[in-house]
């Protein structure tokens, strides 16, 4: 699905990151990622299923051996606010004993998940767990979470498109995009 696709849908307001500021962005996060783990071996841990998109664009970026596993947690809250109660829908496959785990996510916003699945995972006796997320939003800053590797700081609107859903809707858009305020309010 593409913009053209979409112009008709009064759901999507305007495009707010294009296919090709993502894929530049990617491109830099890989070259940083690539060079800082370069010697050891590199384990990604995708959260489904907003990071898929995220997920396959980053490890072919990446352009060097990496092993990828997927991760499906719930959290409990009120619809559009995260409580910080999480739940393992999907664990791991992987044992992370002595690997290098770099958790990747399609957006952090209050920091509640990533706070919580960051310390699951570093009791798990992996040799480091770090975080790359494509979007950050304000309200992560002031949350205690190490976010090593973050694409976009983005103001606090809600956004939809490159895995991110609004009630399983837009993910397959190429584009990052803001969501009409009328279709959740
Ligand atoms: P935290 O715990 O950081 O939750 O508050 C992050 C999760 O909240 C969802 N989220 C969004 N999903 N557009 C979306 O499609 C948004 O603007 C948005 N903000 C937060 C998302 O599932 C993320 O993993
Ligand atoms: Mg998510």
């Amino acid at each position: 699905m593409d913009a053209s696709q979409i112009e008709g849908d009064l759901a999507v307001d305007q495009t707010f990151l294009t296919e090709q500021q993502i894929a530049d962005r990617l491109a830099e996060m890989a070259a940083e990622i690539r060079r800082d783990y370069e010697g050891q071996d590199l384990l990604l841990v995708g959260v489904l299923k907003g990071a898929v998109m995220v997920m396959a664009d980053l490890a072919r970026a990446l352009d060097r051996d990496v092993e990828m596993d997927w991760m499906a947690v719930s959290s409990y809250g009120s619809g559009t606010t995260s409580s910080g109660v999480v739940r393992i829908l999907k664990d791991l496959d992987a044992d992370l004993t002595g690997r290098h785990v770099l958790i990747v996510e399609d957006i952090i916003d209050s920091g509640l998940t990533l706070s919580w699945l960051t310390s699951n995972l570093r009791s798990r006796k992996p040799a480091s767990v770090e975080i790359c997320a494509l979007l950050r939003k304000p309200d992560a800053l002031q949350m205690a979470v190490d976010v090593r590797y973050v694409g976009f700081d983005i103001p606090n609107a809600f956004v939809v498109g490159y895995g991110l859903d609004y009630d399983e809707r837009y993910r397959n858009l190429r584009q990052i995009a803001t969501l009409a305020p009328h279709v959740y309010s």
